[in-house]
């Protein structure tokens, strides 16, 4: 018999090496390398590899792909990140926090999918009866498809698969990868060489039956998932659950798409009967003070919708000699920018100010159209003055305190009007969207605040 061996595996992006070394040479991440013992491989064992299907090379032309056929689940939300639904053979990774709502999510989509077919969950962390109260909290008394629903508490990847490969479920739920072990390696559950042996099972599993298959990761404090970013070289797409954990509001982000956008954002919160959908803009906007001095609004894009965001900016005298500045769902570089720009063009005395921003409701914010409304927003704190109502600010701010346009302008025009607003400051544009909101043109920051009466 062949001797066990032993090899390293970076924790951080998967690689191996046959030596322990401090630095990983895949990833350059330093103290990351793992010891694992790797039984023999037998013939035929596949575990870490994803293996496709073997088939002679075939001219492109000749091969037949039908656009592709989707589950839309009826969550909007989630179908959205997904790309317009979940694609049958595909399979896509879930990230986030204990506790943040992952297997609430994942049982309410298995909930909707059972319409179109069987849906097997497979929980490593909980017994059938706990996810069965759990679902008790989440479904409609009317569910039409329940007989479709399967449930199996295992911990053993292999059993699993073989009760899969019996059943033919449309969707196979993990939940988790890292309470799944392969007996065939001898590391312990939740490894690297174990959380890729899962994972290669099921989307091998996926990719022959046809069937979609949906990963849980437990995503450690640092924010990676636990070991394993590897996964998400694997899977097809990368979603991310997220959110405070007192605060009701969650996001999932898509990081890894094959099927669609990975810009898009769905937005839940955990209510008594699971996750429900809101609508972002509304969400967001609710919960504005009203005509408080460094509040300002803009509309940024993420993926392909619309939302509509407040930001908030607090500017007071500094204790010490060093001001702070302060930057929550904002980009600190950019701010730092702009405070520059404020003081160089505008004259605006900040270096003797504390200076705070943040994007409400836990937002983070990575579209320079906010540009404006967080230099208005800061201009707005230090004169303590209010930005007015129902006005809309966007515009890029470049170094010489210019105004750039913002893309597809239009639809974020169209989405401020659809909740009430009136007008908007936004830079000159060739081709003047018309109909939804009264555009005030400034071609620099101080035209633009000059408007708003800040200056
Ligand atoms: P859970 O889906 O178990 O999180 P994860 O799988 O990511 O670890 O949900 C965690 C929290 O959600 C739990 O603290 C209870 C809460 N919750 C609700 O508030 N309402 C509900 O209907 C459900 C099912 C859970
Ligand atoms: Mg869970």
């Amino acid at each position: 018999m062949a001797k066990a061996k032993t090899i390293f595996f970076c924790s951080e992006c998967g690689g191996e090496s046959i030596r322990w070394v401090g630095k990983c040479p895949h990833c350059g991440a330093w103290n990351t390398m793992v010891e694992q013992k790797i039984e023999p491989e037998p013939k035929g064992n596949t575990a870490g590899r994803v293996q496709m299907s073997r088939s002679a090379p075939c001219q492109i032309d000749h091969i037949i792909a039908e656009e592709g056929k989707r589950y839309r689940l009826g969550i909007d939300e989630l179908d959205t990140v997904l790309g317009g639904g979940l694609t049958p053979g595909s399979s896509v990774l879930l990230g986030g926090e204990p506790g943040i709502g992952k297997s609430t999510l994942l049982l309410q989509a298995a909930v909707k999918m059972a319409a179109y077919g069987k849906v097997l969950y497979i929980s490593g962390e909980e017994a059938a009866e706990q996810i069965k109260l759990r679902y008790q909290r989440i479904s409609a008394d009317n569910e039409t498809h329940a007989d479709n629903i399967y449930l199996l508490a295992q911990t053993d990847i292999d059993s699993a698969l073989a009760e899969a490969e019996a059943l033919q479920p449309a969707l196979l739920i993990l939940d988790s990868v890292q309470a799944l072990f392969s007996p065939q390696l001898e590391s312990a559950a939740g490894s690297v060489s174990q959380v890729r042996a899962v994972a290669a099972a099921a989307i091998a599993f996926a990719r022959e039956h046809h069937a979609a298959v949906m990963l849980i990761g437990h995503v450690t404090k640092e924010g990676m998932l636990a070991g394993p970013r590897v996964l998400e070289h694997m899977v097809d797409t990368v979603l991310y659950f997220e959110g405070e954990r007192y605060n009701a509001l969650r996001l999932l982000r898509a990081v890894k798409n094959r099927f669609g956008s990975t810009n898009e954002i769905g937005v839940f919160e955990m209510a008594e009967s699971g996750l429900r959908p809101v609508e972002a803009s509304a969400y967001f906007l609710d919960q504005r003070h009203l005509s408080s001095p460094g509040s300002a609004v803009t509309c940024v894009l993420q993926g392909t919708r619309p939302l509509l965001i407040e930001v908030q900016a607090l500017v007071s005298p500094s204790a010490f000699g060093n001001p702070r500045r302060l930057s929550s769902g904002y980009d600190y570089n950019r701010l730092l920018l702009i405070i520059a720009v404020l003081e160089r063009k505008l004259k605006l005395r900040l270096n003797d100010k504390d200076i705070y921003i943040n994007i409400a409701g836990g937002l983070r914010l990575d579209d320079p159209a906010a540009d404006l409304a967080v230099a208005a927003a800061i201009a707005s704190s230090a004169a303590d003055v209010s930005v007015e109502q129902e006005l809309l600010l966007l515009g890029e701010i470049g170094l010489l305190g210019e105004l750039r346009g913002v893309t597809q302008e239009e639809r974020r025009l169209k989405e401020a009007a659809a909740f009430g607003f009136q007008k908007a400051v936004c830079p000159p544009a060739k081709n003047k969207p018309k109909g939804y909101l009264r555009r005030l043109e400034a071609a620099n920051l101080a035209e633009a605040l000059k408007i708003l009466g800040l200056i």
